[in-house]
């Protein structure tokens, strides 16, 4: 039996101290140090008897373990950059119902090539048999284990021997070597190295699910991140059907590359072709609606921006907004006031993103504060008119990246202008499309050219 030892752990960042301290001196975090049991010698013995690795020369390296297993989810493959590489491990997180286990049990499930093993600590087999009804045919090459004990998982990947693992989740690992509870930090750092080892060794890849923290980071220590190849983030406002799967790490690939779902009662759909359902055709003009040719990572699709503007019911103007930032709302609704002199101090201004997106594109500028003067002056924007600049604190409109893209896919929607800075450089630009581009250099001037006065 190997000897036991006492540490604190911070559970915010993994930092380990001897004796119990106020503050972690790594993370700034209060109060986060609980104490952990860890087995003394015999822990670093088996690390030690590791087979040592021999330098080679990167000619020789043989680089066939790269080729990638290409799911058959479309969009998955797309922000892995191509498919899932062997021996990776991908770790991704998400609130709490925004789909995660839905997610991992399609790509499992529509992979009929692969022999796939999905473990779960979270549901028993019965409730992952009823979503895997839901969300329809599938393969029978896939596994149901239900277990939380690491050593015994192992024992079950032997038998099995998949071509590709899911846990879900990291946080109810726990294995025998260890006091602490599953879900602490030592837990969830001891479980994903072991797992890592394992992926590295066999050449299987292993998708995590991780919980993340109220604050929205993943949950459980930093290192976690650190240790994985991939890490994917599944995003989306419960309230709407369409979610996010992004990448904000990737040894693999760009990090650049969004996949879009719409949860639909029999699983994740793809969305091929976003800007066709974000942006409403209506019967007539009406004001307050602009549509902005924005880009998320590299793709670029529109969406509608829609504002009200009203006459403050109470003392204090309201400014809400959904889908775009508060702030940067603020900023814009005082660039109108201060450079352009419309009275918007006394106005209650709301904001709403299309579909529950968010959108941090500083292009998206442009469509939003044209909403604004829209519904302000009860003027509508022409439908066949979308934008694609960001506004700087002098009121001037300035360029944005990809305009060749944005102006592509405003052309392909069918709209007939695009409004974009005049600061833009525009060698070759109208040439190359059929789209009309206008061209407006301060706020001022793309009021005149919206509402022709
Ligand atoms: P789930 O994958 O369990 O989320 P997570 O693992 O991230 O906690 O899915 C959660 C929600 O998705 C659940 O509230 C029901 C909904 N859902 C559908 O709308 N359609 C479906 O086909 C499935 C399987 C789930
Ligand atoms: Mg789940």
């Amino acid at each position: 039996m190997a000897r036991l030892k006492t540490v604190y752990v911070c559970q915010q960042c993994g930092v380990e101290s001897p004796k119990w301290i106020g503050r972690c001196p790594s993370c700034k975090e209060w109060n986060s140090y609980a104490e952990q049991m860890i087995p003394g010698a015999s822990k670093k013995s088996s690390r030690e008897k590791l087979s040592r690795p021999v330098p080679e020369l990167v000619s020789e390296i043989s680089s066939a373990n790269e080729e990638r297993i290409s799911t058959q989810s479309h969009e998955f493959n797309r922000v892995l950059g191509g498919g899932i590489v062997h021996g990776s491990v991908i770790l991704i997180g998400g609130e709490p119902g925004i789909g995660k286990s839905t997610l991992a049990l399609q790509v499992a499930m529509h992979s009929r090539a692969i022999r796939t093993l999905y473990i779960s600590g979270e549901e028993s087999s019965r409730q992952i048999k009823l979503r895997a009804d839901r969300i329809g045919a599938g393969s029978d090459n896939c596994y149901i284990l239900c277990e939380t004990n690491l050593e015994s998982i192992h024992a079950h990947i032997k038998n099995v021997n998949p071509g590709l693992i899911i846990i879900d989740s990291i946080q109810t690992l726990k294995s025998g070597n260890f006091e602490s509870p599953a879900g602490s930090v030592s837990q969830i750092r001891e479980c994903a190295a072991e797992l890592l080892r394992y992926a590295k060794e066999s050449s299987v890849p292993i998708m995590l699910i991780g919980h993340i923290t109220k604050e929205g980071g993943l949950a459980g220590p930093k290192v976690l991140e650190h240790i994985v190849d991939v890490v994917l983030q599944f995003e989306g406002d419960h309230n709407y059907l369409y979610r996010v799967l992004r990448s904000s790490k990737n040894r693999y690939g760009s990090t650049s590359e969004i996949g879009l779902y719409e949860m639909q009662d029999d699983g994740l759909r793809e969305v091929a072709n976003p800007s066709e359902i974000l942006v409403t055709r209506h019967q007539e003009d009406i004001s307050g609606v602009a549509i902005s040719a924005m880009v998320d990572g590299l793709r670029p699709f529109l969406i509608e921006i829609q504002s009200l503007v009203s006459s403050a019911a109470y003392g204090t103007p309201q400014r809400s907004s959904t889908g775009f930032d508060l702030r940067r709302l603020s900023m814009l609704l005082a660039v109108l006031e201060k450079r352009a002199g419309f009275r918007l101090a006394s106005k209650d201004v709301f904001l709403n993103v299309a579909g529950g997106l968010k959108v941090t594109d500083p292009a998206a500028d442009l469509a939003v504060i044209s909403a604004i003067l829209s519904s302000d002056t009860d003027l509508p924007v022409a439908q066949n008119t979308c934008f694609a600049g960001e506004v700087g604190l002098s009121g001037e409109i300035r360029p944005v990246s990809r305009l060749e893209q944005r102006i592509t896919e405003a052309g392909k929607m069918g709209f007939q202008k695009i409004v974009i800075s005049s600061f833009s450089k525009m060698e070759g630009l109208q040439k190359n499309h059929k789209i009309e581009i206008l061209q407006a250099g301060k706020v001022e001037q793309l009021f005149r050219m919206l509402f022709n006065n």
